[in-house]
């Protein structure tokens, strides 16, 4: 497939917005083709996609299934049944808490994170602690969009970030 020219595409029509992706069946199913291809070359072995509430759930479910994995919810805090893990982060204003059943993922079960936005990298970050304290490896994460200058990349760090659309 055609990745840059792709790439290119959505940029063009879809700048820094993913309403317009999820309204366009054709766009959507770009998406989800470049982030299947993206796993496929680069992670073998992989257990789970774990997605962010609530816009990585637009995406992470198409994935998982295109590549035949189980998908695993990470919730913002007082939503999940039974016992769950938390991780509470600093935002701009106030503090925030995401949480994930305690028996989502198994000790060692190879996982990758996806969330539509990667901005300051403070949700996906927490997002990595729930998975460090279930004792996850945590193969990367996957957004549609990337901030750059927030720099939300190098605060994930030393887990890779592919995005699809850089600003
Ligand atoms: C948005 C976005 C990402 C996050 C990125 O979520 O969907 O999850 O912010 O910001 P960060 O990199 O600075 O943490 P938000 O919590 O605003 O709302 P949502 O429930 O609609 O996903
Ligand atoms: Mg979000």
């Amino acid at each position: 497939r055609p990745h840059r020219s792709l790439s290119f595409d959505l940029i063009v029509l879809f700048p820094r917005d993913i309403c317009p992706i999820l309204k366009d069946p054709a766009a959507l199913t770009a998406v989800i083709d470049l982030f299947e291809d993206h796993v496929r070359k680069n992670h073998q072995q992989l257990d789970l996609i774990v997605g962010l509430d609530a816009r990585g759930f637009l995406f992470g479910p198409l994935l998982a299934q295109r590549l035949g994995l189980g998908f695993v919810l990470v919730r913002k805090k007082g939503k999940l049944p039974g016992t769950t893990v938390s991780v509470a982060y600093d935002l701009e204003y106030g503090k925030a808490e995401v949480e994930i059943q305690e028996d989502a993922v198994a000790p060692g079960q190879k996982v990758l994170l996806i969330d539509d936005l990667l901005a300051t990298g403070g949700t996906l970050h927490a997002a990595c602690e729930l998975m460090e304290k279930l004792q996850a490896q945590i193969a990367g994460c996957l957004v549609v969009i990337e901030l750059q200058e927030l720099k939300g990349a190098d605060k994930l760090k030393p887990h890779r970030v592919f995005s699809l659309l850089r600003y």
